[in-house]
């Protein structure tokens, strides 16, 4: 009557940790302040607003399924700027698909990538451990086994591919790995990623490489599985590259990103988008257009991050294990008991966090990678999130 399947995806973070504070109520006369959601509240820029207006007689058309290609080119020019890609290796018709936002991409990546068997098994997904929630549910809806691959800070808080057996390499169909990651904010180098493009052209599965907070770093842009491709000779195959105008342009509600990599994933991906996939409306893709191409609000952005990780790196200075993370807006701090933490910030501080349990599962050992940890967003104004970081050491500390 109903897909059985879904039955494996009722742990959803956001749910346990409503029931985990349920009956739990802030101190009285203070502020609740949500740290727990990725949610950028920096002000999107007018750009959007203006470029809808420009467009409003656009809105009586269907959208094609990739994308405009004003869009498509806007894209590929911005891909070609961030990661220094040699002329003609990016062509916006065979290797960009625009998409309303990451996450349905990332979804259908797993529909796109698994089969129902692979070399006559079952297939295997490499998820890095902890991870965005998405993973899971592309897999599991897929009929695929999540493979989960510890990212903690013995491996420098990124998945060591090594560690995975052959075996499984094998079957494996689909590997997704985030960087920079979320929660842990480490960025992968290129000979890392150009080691995990290897593997996936030796074992031929598909890497789903997440670089939704690309953009957001403090000094150092971080590497993108684009210039891995480009310094092995620029072939694309098996590599699918995921980005958004969620972080970079504080603009989650405008649901927008794109995928681009392998001719054949992108027009599997434009396939399946026809039969079930949501299109950009002809103003939103303009104002993404807009967005893609104008870099002064991305660096203002930039420097409204940099801001907080500084006064995070003062406030927090030495407590639970905290780093400077290279990329993102996370700060993943050892505190414990993930639980407990987020229960003492609730009721003494009045800061909801999220328990890194929540986004993690036990690995292969039963340990669950999260189980210390907290994830802190820091998404509003500096002087909000210095109140919060301060609330968290006083009641933490
Ligand atoms: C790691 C990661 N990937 C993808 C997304 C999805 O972003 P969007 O669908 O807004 O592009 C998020 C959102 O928080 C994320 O944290």
């Amino acid at each position: 009557m109903f897909n059985t399947a879904l039955d494996e995806l009722t742990d959803y973070p956001f749910d346990r940790l409503r029931a985990l504070l349920d009956g739990l109520t802030p101190p009285a006369g203070m502020e609740p302040l949500v740290m727990s959601l990725g949610e950028p509240q920096h002000a999107p820029p007018e750009l959007i607003a203006q470029t809808v207006a420009t467009h409003a007689n656009e809105w009586g058309k269907y959208p094609p399924v990739a994308g405009s290609a004003d869009l498509l080119d806007a894209i590929s020019d911005w891909l070609k700027r961030r990661y220094q890609l040699p002329d003609g290796m990016i062509d916006p018709s065979r290797h960009v698909c625009a998409v309303s936002g990451t996450r349905e991409a990332l979804y259908m990546a797993g529909d796109i990538a698994i089969s129902r068997t692979k070399r006559g098994q079952t297939p295997a997904v490499l998820i890095p451990n902890p991870f965005y929630q998405v993973y899971v549910g592309a897999t599991v809806m897929s009929g695929a086994e999540p493979v989960y691959m510890s990212a903690t800070a013995d491996t420098g808080f990124l998945p060591d591919f090594d560690a995975v057996d052959p075996a499984v390499l094998e079957r494996t169909a689909l590997a997704f790995l985030c960087s920079p990651a979320n929660p842990q904010g480490m960025a992968a180098d290129r000979a890392y990623l150009e080691h995990i493009v290897g593997l996936a052209r030796k074992y031929d599965f598909v890497l789903a490489m997440d670089e939704c907070y690309a953009e957001i770093y403090d000094s150092v842009a971080p590497t993108g599985i684009m210039e891995a491709c480009a310094a092995m000779g620029g072939g694309l195959s098996n590599v699918l590259a995921f980005h958004s105008l969620s972080k970079r342009s504080s603009a989650p509600g405008l649901r927008s990103g794109f995928v681009a990599g392998d001719a054949k994933l992108i027009q599997l991906l434009k396939r399946l988008r026809n039969y079930g996939g949501a299109t950009i409306p002809p103003p939103l893709a303009a104002a993404a257009a807009a967005l893609w191409r104008d870099e002064t609000h991305v660096d203002a952005n930039r420097a409204l991050y940099r801001e907080k990780f500084d006064r995070a790196d003062q406030i927090i200075g030495r407590r639970f294990g905290y780093y400077h993370p290279d990329g993102g807006f996370y700060l993943w701090l050892d505190v414990g008991d993930s639980e407990q933490a987020t229960q003492t910030l609730w009721t003494d501080a009045g800061v909801k966090v999220i328990p890194g349990a929540y986004l993690a599962r036990p690995g292969a050992d039963g340990v669950n990678p999260g189980q210390r940890y907290i994830r802190i967003a820091l998404v509003h104004d500096p002087e909000t999130v210095a109140d919060g970081l301060h609330r968290v050491v006083d009641a933490l500390a």
